[in-house]
């Protein structure tokens, strides 16, 4: 270290001058001067009680070399600007430190690095403050031609470092932008940066401020009021300074108000039904097997189904699946929650019911078409787990369009409906299940169907011999299958 005996003083032209800090730190770490010999001055201020101490900058030692991290000289130029009288000395400090440990700038708890990054942080908000809320108002130019002044508190010395931003943006105005640090004067074609000013020196309300009440109640959205989120971006401390933070209270008060209009006032949109009736169009549009269309296109035209709500809700349209040469076809309540997320019918708990009693009753799974009454998962959330809940009427019959193409697709000799919903797809029937089972039907196309009950039935029955009497039951029916289309029975 030096072997100065007095305080070094640095003089830097301003309080955010990085050029002045950046030259003078480095001619003081060359000659090894520590941080506390170090008198940090701006500007002509007096070196009060050391002047006559004051020494001069000490001459280089040979051999000492400075570097930084590339990022260093950034977080240095916004540091300069905080109004932190102790900035110059903490960025000289880590300047030293930089030397002898280069990744210090990222140990994030060590004191001065925390120190440097939060100031930067803090002049970086009020940079973007300070080009979000300057409002020029108009005044008669010393020429009389037109000019337009504005009047901002900064927190910090950023006034010089913002400069260029407002010459870019407001290059053909000529303008001043007064703060009681320092002021900015353009005059068309060059910056002058001048003492600070005071409130007074700038303009009151003139026609600018009304144009900017306007344009602001214009722009405000009270169905969008989020008050919070408001005050972060917009700080109460510059509403004083903004025409417009004059508006912010009744505006909030009107918001409610304001938003229920706006409900009110919507356009019409088409109702639920007509969209569901265009839909039923286009459907009807889709050509079945006698007018030369094909599974595959029904099966691509179903995924767009919005013929009710379920769609809203479902992961995807689950269409049938299986051989289009199937003798027997089973239709069965819904998708469950697996179904919804595969795409693919019966394949959860309750289709693994239907593959076990079907192999236990002798028939081939992959030989039947396997589909259900509606294509979309209906259910209700609660927690984590999405519960099934029954179609209702509506939803039956606005599905009830895919079940007949599968059905003309197919010609199945023999249809199964698995539990209620599908009977009354199938047929329309709404009274119970039992008064149909074990009945010879036929459908309106000569098909033979087959009414018991739905695989998940038998899941949710709570005693063991109760399941154990009706999954018999369920054999019995699936083995009339089997004596009916004798193709199905597995080899
Ligand atoms: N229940 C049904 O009705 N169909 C499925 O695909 C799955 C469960």
């Amino acid at each position: 270290m030096t072997d100065a005996s007095g305080p070094v003083l640095a003089r830097l032209a301003h309080p955010a001058d990085f050029e002045g800090w950046r030259q003078q730190a480095r001619a003081l770490a060359l000659a090894g001067v520590a941080p506390a010999q170090i008198d940090w001055r701006i500007g002509d201020a007096d070196a009060g009680l050391f002047a006559d101490a004051a020494v001069p900058l000490p001459e280089p030692k040979p051999g000492i070399e400075l570097t930084v991290p590339r990022d260093f000289p950034e977080l240095a130029r916004l540091v300069v600007c905080h109004r932190d009288a102790g900035r110059f000395d903490l960025l000289y400090r880590l300047l030293l430190r930089l030397q002898s440990q280069p990744a210090l700038l990222r140990v994030l708890t060590d004191d001065d690095v925390h120190k440097a990054n939060a100031m930067a942080k803090s002049v970086r908000r009020d940079l973007h403050k300070m080009t979000a809320f300057v409002r020029f108002r108009q005044v008669e130019g010393p020429d009389g031609a037109e000019a337009f002044v504005a009047w901002f508190e900064p927190e910090h010395h950023i006034v010089e470092r913002v400069s260029r931003f407002f010459v870019e943006r407001f290059a053909s105005m000529r303008w001043s932008i007064l703060t009681p640090l320092r002021s900015l004067h353009w005059d068309g074609a060059t910056l002058h940066i001048g003492e600070g000013a005071s409130r007074a020196d700038a303009p009151d309300d003139d026609a600018m401020e009304a144009y900017w009440r306007t344009y602001y109640a214009n722009i405000f959205n009270p169905a969008r009021l989020k008050i919070k989120a408001m005050k972060a971006e917009m700080p109460e401390k510059y509403w004083r300074n903004l025409p417009e933070a004059q508006l912010i209270a009744p505006l909030i008060a009107a918001a409610g108000r304001r938003a229920e209009a706006m409900v009110a006032n919507q356009p019409t949109l088409p109702s639920e039904r007509h969209l569901r009736q265009a839909q039923r169009q286009r459907d009807e549009a889709l050509p079945g097997p006698e007018a030369g269309g094909s599974w595959q296109e029904a099966k691509a035209a179903a995924r767009d189904c919005a013929r009710c709500g379920l769609c809203q809700h479902a992961t995807q349209t689950v269409f049938g699946e299986g051989p289009l040469s199937a003798p027997v076809m089973f239709v069965g309540e819904q998708p469950g929650d697996q179904e919804d997320l595969a795409g693919k019918p019966f394949i959860g708990p309750a289709g693994q019911v239907f593959d076990r009693v079907m192999g236990e009753a002798g028939l081939d799974r992959s030989r039947a078409y396997v589909t259900n009454a509606v294509k979309h998962f209906k259910f209700t959330v609660k927690g984590k787990r999405r519960i099934h809940e029954r179609p209702n009427a509506g939803e039956i019959s606005a599905c009830r369009f895919w079940l007949g193409l599968e059905r003309d697709f197919v010609r199945p000799k023999l249809v199964v409906a698995l539990g209620a919903t599908a009977l009354n797809a199938l047929t329309g029937h709404t009274g119970s299940l039992a008064s149909m089972r074990e009945r010879d039907l036929v459908l309106e196309d000569g098909a033979a169907l087959i009414a018991t009950v739905h695989p998940s039935y038998l899941l949710r029955l709570p005693d063991e011999a109760a399941r154990e009497r009706e999954t018999a039951r369920f054999r019995a029916d699936l083995g009339r299958v089997g004596l009916l289309v004798p193709e199905m029975v597995a080899a």
